[in-house]
């Protein structure tokens, strides 16, 4: 480790941290100085299990060596390449090795370099579609209530969680949204996708109704909502959005940035849910988190139509300076050599029903108001403090820090998404602390 590391600095003024409550955390900070595996370590040398893949990202775990071992070598070969008029190879054998194990027919990618560019660039993407194919008015986003889509214009737009958005003006103009499916009082304590609300996904009817399926572009989701606090799809609900989608020409985008690389036990929720999007926004797993980089995959129809007019001109006026940035595109091949010799791309699978067990074992726990599970994903909401939301689950957070687990909280809900190496002993493990903390707090 390097000496640097092993001193807690003095002065955490200058970083404004994101999504922090920084004078909270700059009174009692909680750092890691390293990780490996399913550990990080503190810079009081404590191991933290990490039941959240630290962001929802780091699906193969820490400090891989093949992930390690590939961004050394290609910082020493290659290190930029300009993204724009040019190519290196490895942008190139990424693309086709993440066509490989997409769901058919999304057969072409456009490199970002998080989950939010990823939505930029696929709602973009999905108005100029409209544009080049003659369906210019068709300009209209439809997201949903509760939906997370990053932290840009276009995603706090089509994104439905209200702290994102109320203090950014009026955002973008021409944007409407679904309801969300969270029905607790018909769906509480759902084992995998819940009974009631498919009927939800009618609501697209009745926005196409009231606007005119001439001028919407594109409705946009996550199959299973994560950062709001995990909503699942009713059981057949996405079937129907897509059913819906195509009868009037809408593109359905599916936002698999956290649902994507292995998270519900197939490759991508697309392949889980057998519901195949025209778009797909990815991040996070791509580069397992430890390069940021994104990929939005698109229909070759959709790639097709762009590619008319004079051979010389710029196809789509759009793109990153690190868009395929060489080093991404290497930790990206080197996540992907990991999860096909560990087989984590469907590890989820075998792996479910006994996570299942484990996170239900929670029902009867103090404050336990509802438990929701899919692939290795789960979710623990709790009652919140009477004019105090949010302040029982970031306790619980804390608590949990300080046992030795990383969890991570929203609202009062407790989201738990571990790498999909975890073994079951350490499901038990994970889910013991979160009873340990349920008992302890008020
Ligand atoms: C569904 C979804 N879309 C977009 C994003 C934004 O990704 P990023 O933070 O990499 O911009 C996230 C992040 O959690 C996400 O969960």
């Amino acid at each position: 480790m390097s000496n640097r590391l092993k001193v807690t600095p003095n002065d955490l003024s200058a970083f404004w941290m994101p999504f922090t409550a920084n004078r909270q955390f700059k009174q009692a900070p909680r750092m890691f100085v390293s990780a490996k595996d399913m550990h990080y370590t503190t810079s009081d040398g404590r191991k933290v299990l990490d039941g959240t893949a630290g962001l929802w990202c780091v699906n193969a775990g820490h400090c891989r060596p093949k992930i390690t071992e590939a961004i050394q070598s290609q910082a020493a070969e290659l290190d930029y390449a300009p993204a724009f008029q040019m190519g290196h190879p490895i942008v190139f054998e990424l693309a086709n090795r993440l066509v490989d194990i997409a769901p058919k027919g999304m057969d072409h990618v456009f490199f970002t370099n998080s989950g939010s560019e990823s939505v930029e660039t696929a709602l973009k993407m999905a108005i100029a579609y409209h544009r080049v194919k003659g369906e210019g008015s068709r300009t209209r986003l439809i997201g949903r209530e509760r939906g997370y889509h990053g932290v840009n214009f276009g995603g706090i737009s089509v994104g439905g969680i209200v702290t994102n958005r109320k203090m950014f003006g009026t955002l973008l103009g021409g944007v409407d949204h679904l309801p969300h499916t969270h029905l607790p009082e018909k769906n509480a304590f759902s084992k995998g996708v819940p009974e009631h609300g498919a009927e939800l996904a009618n609501e697209l009817e009745r926005l196409v109704t009231l606007h005119d399926a001439s001028t919407i572009a594109a409705v946009i989701v996550e199959p299973v909502a994560g950062s709001t606090g995990v909503i699942l799809p009713p059981k057949g609900y996405l079937q129907k959005l897509r059913e819906i989608c195509t009868k009037h020409g809408i593109l359905l985008i599916f936002d698999e940035v956290i649902t994507g690389f292995g998270r519900l036990g197939a490759p991508f929720a697309a392949d889980y849910f057998g519901v195949t999007p025209d778009i797909m926004t990815t991040a996070k797993g791509v580069s397992n988190g430890v390069i940021p980089m994104g990929a939005v995959f698109v229909k070759k129809e959709i790639h097709d139509a762009f590619m008319t007019g004079p051979e010389h001109m710029i196809e789509f006026f759009h793109g990153y300076t690190y868009s395929g940035n060489p080093i991404a595109c290497a930790a990206a091949l080197g996540t992907l050599d990991t999860y096909k010799e560990e087989g984590l791309l469907t590890r989820g699978e075998e792996l479910a029903p006994y996570w299942e067990d484990a996170l239900h074992s929670l029902k009867g726990e103090p404050h336990v108001i509802d438990i929701r599970n899919i692939g290795l994903i789960g979710a623990i909401e709790l009652a919140p403090i009477a004019g105090s939301p949010t302040k029982r689950a970031f306790s619980a957070f804390v608590k949990a820090f300080e046992r030795g687990a990383l969890i991570r909280t929203t609202g009062d809900i407790i989201a738990l998404s571990p790498p999909l190496i975890i073994t079951k002993g350490q499901i038990n493990e994970l889910i013991d602390h979160v009873r340990d903390v349920l008992r302890s707090i008020d």
